[in-house]
């Protein structure tokens, strides 16, 4: 949401006139980058009127006709408003009530910029040629950037989807062909019909053209299912074919509701804006996003690609088949995907325990931007729809996600699917808001779901619940707790908000079950466990599936090492107490110095996903320290916490090994890198020397000994790593030299990376946001970062476009790890007078976070050196 006074006046089409169907005939010209469009929209008018208004960007309409009752044709005035995206076409005569249609012919430019309908570079699979095909990616407003329609979400119809394509090319669309046949002007050329979709939201419409191979299957259900990929490759499409064959049967019982139409496809397209997008049945990707080399990919790529697809083919149903009225409620849409992906691939892939994953990558990350004062809640009033792009955020995804979580265990699996599925059943082909979910689910679970659920999704933030032990004799313990607003750097919540928190409690007694359970629907409460001995530790939020922080008086803390050290309490537990004692030290509740001792009971810990979250944690507090100058005792610090889990998952893979210990190996060896191990430094040297010879590292380690590399290698290392990402057949390797190459120490080779980044012809729009995280992490990268976004901002928004999501990676990536509270005012002054609003959000966030970190340093940077040098 941008700042009040950006809020343009804004109203959504009126329901006078409704589309029912769109004929759209679409000839693509890739060789000039235009194509020519015909649709003929059916329109039912429900008042007559004189006009009718729809929505139109970057295309010509060079004729519009309306036809009534199949005869008279009447021609209309076309006028375009630019700047609201809309054109009005009026007649002589008015259209009366009853059945219309709407004829335009129009032109357009495929664009480069991965919005409407764009374009998609390749090479030849023998490298030799540069080619284009095109693509659409139409959510949640460039519909009509390709056709005009009512391009907004409630505004549902089938569509009927030819494409005149040359020949040789594939042409792709939601809907299985009709027909093929030649196209009569012209040999070379043909035109391919498909199948008319189901009712559904414009946002939704796809269609692709270009050179593709593919593997094929079908589900349990008799879906047939393919997965497109580049010429050559299509042996890459496999891994994310297995997994949408299971997955899709999965969400189809889960439901209860089979998918409707005949295929679902899937398709990598070599230049793609985000991570992937759910098209009812042509679900693009990105192509790290669903390719896999059975030889070459990493285990890490292989989770991602069953995650996203596991995402988007929730969506088929939860946001395709049932759709949000409004933008409003997108965070149900993405946040309910964003938790049953999780679901789907713990069903299919237990070995990632996925769920453990989730606290740390899901729950434990939103909680971060939402414990800023310049947070919003789930649900946000959005007014024009340049407010809707950055709503895709951390918030509606991860805190929406969270949210579910906490809810499908408050009113349990079999109360929380039957209401999901009458839910489903009764807005199928239709528009619905987050309220009709909740009455569905309370009617199913007999709880007060939107009591509960509302104080969650309507107010920012989340609580922080304090534990105070009153002192009692015999076994019996009494605790008070109190819930306040948890803010990042401290301060006090003014507005006093106040939630409904479903509390867990468990003991050392039983640590596998529960205690006491209540909701905490009052600012403080008062709990009594009976026979609990007086030194047994006792933890709140069991699994961590509450949405809130924990803050436990020093001795209450201080018995928790003993399970965390014994792993007698769940990898959730103990990766997210550590979580909330890093958080408390940054908003002062206690010192650092508490956070690093805390940490000791670690030594023995072997759990993936919790060393994943103290490297995240322990990542913040050294961006941090960098900035002092003791950098080195806390490095060598780091190593000597990290070393006994390096001992046991050494440099070579075991054979059948864990697939987490495969994800865990190179996460610890660029951390012992970073460090400074000199032996960890030499074997990475030697191996990337190998490597180059042709004796190739294994791929799940390969992103560490780049990274490793790159920060203690020269110029020929660099030159090395960039004719290794040339020569690069697979994204994913190219990503991942990519993301190693800024992460040098020498300012001129980050400066170097910086300009290939941008300027190469070899490195995609699409990529650059991983490149500049490489370089922002050291505090000289960091510096030549912002130096260059500042000399380069108005470039970077003239390319990417000023609604792009990109300009907010670009400041969240690329600035909250500074720490000096000048920079912050700098950083403000420069935005304040770029005109970007939709970054607006994101500087807030970033500069409240540098203040935060500035008074860390402060606050606890003497008591740390001295702890460091003891
Ligand atoms: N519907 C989104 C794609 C999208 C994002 C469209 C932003 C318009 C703006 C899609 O379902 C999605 O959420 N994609 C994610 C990946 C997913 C696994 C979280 C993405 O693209 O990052
Ligand atoms: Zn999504």
């Amino acid at each position: 949401m941008s700042d009040q006074e950006t809020h343009k006046l804004f109203e959504r089409l009126p329901q006078t006139v409704v589309p029912t169907n769109y004929d759209l005939t679409i000839q693509t010209f890739l060789d000039t980058f235009k194509f020519n469009g015909h649709v003929i929209i059916h329109l039912k008018v429900n008042e007559p009127v004189n006009s009718v208004i729809l929505y139109s960007a970057d295309l010509q309409i060079d004729n519009a006709t309306v036809t009534s009752n199949s005869k008279d044709e009447l021609p209309g005035t076309i006028k375009m408003d630019q700047e609201n995206e809309r054109v009005n076409i009026s007649f002589d005569k008015k259209l009366e009530k009853g059945e219309h249609e709407l004829s335009l012919k129009f032109t357009g430019d495929i664009s480069n910029r991965m919005q409407g309908f764009y374009r998609n570079k390749y090479t030849t699979p023998d490298g030799t040629e540069v080619r284009y095909g095109a693509s659409t990616q139409f959510e949640p407003a460039d519909c009509r950037r390709a056709f005009p329609c009512w391009d907004e979400p409630n505004f549902k119809a089938t569509f009927d989807i030819t494409l005149i394509t040359p020949k040789n090319l594939r042409a792709i669309s939601n809907m299985p062909i009709k027909s093929e046949s030649e196209y009569p002007e012209d040999k070379e050329w043909k035109i391919t019909k498909f199948d008319r979709t189901p009712i559904m939201s414009t946002y939704l419409v796809a269609y692709v053209v270009g050179e593709y191979d593919y593997v094929e299957t079908k589900d349990s259900n008799g879906v047939s299912m393919r997965v497109y990929t580049p010429v050559g490759k299509k042996e890459h499409g496999n891994f994310a074919l297995d997994i949408a064959s299971k997955v899709l049967p999965f969400y189809a019982e889960y439901f209860n509701i089979k998918y409707p139409i005949a295929k679902a496809d899937q398709i990598a397209i070599s230049d793609f804006a985000m991570g992937a997008m759910e098209n009812w049945g042509l679900v693009t990707y990105r192509e790290t996003a669903l390719l896999i080399d059975p030889k070459f990919s990493s285990m890490d790529s292989r989770q991602r690609v069953a995650i996203v697809v596991a995402h988007e083919l929730a969506h088929q149903w939860f946001g395709n088949l049932v759709t949000m009225d409004w933008w409003t409620d997108l965070w149900l849409n993405e946040g309910f995907a964003s938790w049953i992906e999780y679901l789907a691939v713990d069903k299919c892939y237990p070995e990632f325990d996925i769920w453990t994953q989730f606290v740390a990558d899901t729950f434990a990350r939103f909680l971060i931007p939402d414990g800023l004062k310049s947070s919003h809640p789930i649900e946000v009033p959005i007014g024009h729809p340049a407010e809707i792009d950055e709503i895709f955020d951390d918030i509606s995804y991860l805190k929406g996600s969270s949210v579910i979580r906490m809810l499908h265990d408050y009113i349990g699996d079999d109360a929380f699917r039957e209401g999901l599925h009458n839910y489903l059943k009764e807005y199928s082909y239709k528009n619905t808001t987050t309220v009709n979910l909740w009455s569905h689910l309370s009617k199913a679970s007999n709880k007060p779901v939107n009591e509960v659920m509302s104080s969650w999704t309507l107010q920012m933030g989340f609580p922080l619940v304090t534990i105070i032990e009153e002192q009692q004799p015999n076994n019996i313990r009494v605790l008070k707790l109190k819930q306040q607003r948890f803010i990042a750097d401290g301060s006090v919540d003014g507005e006093n908000l106040q939630w409904k928190i479903p509390i867990t409690i468990f003991t050392k007694s039983n640590p596998k079950a529960i205690a006491q359970q209540i909701l905490m629907e009052k600012p403080e409460i008062t709990i009594t466990l009976n026979n609990v001995s007086e030194h047994d530790w006792i933890k709140l939020n069991y699994n961590s599936i509450g949405l809130y922080r924990v803050k436990y008086e020093s001795k209450t803390l201080a018995r928790l090492n003993e399970p965390i050290a014994n792993k007698t309490i769940s990898p959730q537990d103990r990766l997210m107490i550590q979580d909330d004692v890093a958080a408390l030290c940054n908003a002062g509740h206690q010192s650092f110095v508490d956070y690093l001792k805390l940490l000791l009971s670690y030594a023995d810990e072997d759990n993936f996903t919790v060393w994943k979250s103290i490297a995240s944690t322990m990542g913040d507090l050294s961006s941090l320290l960098e900035y002092t100058d003791y950098f080195d005792q806390f490095k060598r610090y780091r190593l000597k916490l990290f070393s006994s889990i390096q001992q046991k998952v050494g440099w070579d893979p075991k054979q059948d090994e864990n697939p987490l210990v495969a994800m865990l190996r190179p996460m610890i060896l660029s951390i012992m890198g970073k460090s400074g191990d000199q032996a960890i430094i030499d074997e990475a040297k030697k191996r990337f020397q190998q490597h180059i010879n042709g004796d190739l590292i294994d791929p799940n380690i390969r992103g560490a000994v780049y990274v490793i590399v790159s920060r203690y290698g020269d110029e020929t290392t660099q030159q090395e790593l960039q004719k290794l990402y040339k020569a690069a057949e697979m994204t994913e390797e190219k990503v991942r030299i990519l993301r190693s190459m800024g992460q040098s120490s020498n300012p001129t080779i980050i400066e170097k990376t910086l300009q290939f980044i941008f300027e190469s012809e070899d490195v995609r729009m699409q990529d650059t946001a991983s490149g500049l995280v490489g370089c922002t992490s050291s505090s000289i990268g960091r510096d030549l970062v912002w130096k260059f976004l500042q000399n380069n901002w108005v470039k970077l928004v003239d390319r990417f476009g000023d609604k792009s999501s990109f300009l907010i990676a670009f400041v969240e990536y690329c600035l909250t790890d500074y720490a000096d509270g000048k920079i912050a005012s700098e950083i403000k002054s420069f935005f304040d007078s770029a005109n970007t609003p939709i970054v607006t959000r994101a500087v807030k966030q970033v500069i409240e976070t540098i203040h935060m970190r500035a008074k860390v340093l402060q606050r606890d940077s003497k008591a740390i050196q001295e702890y460091l040098t003891q």
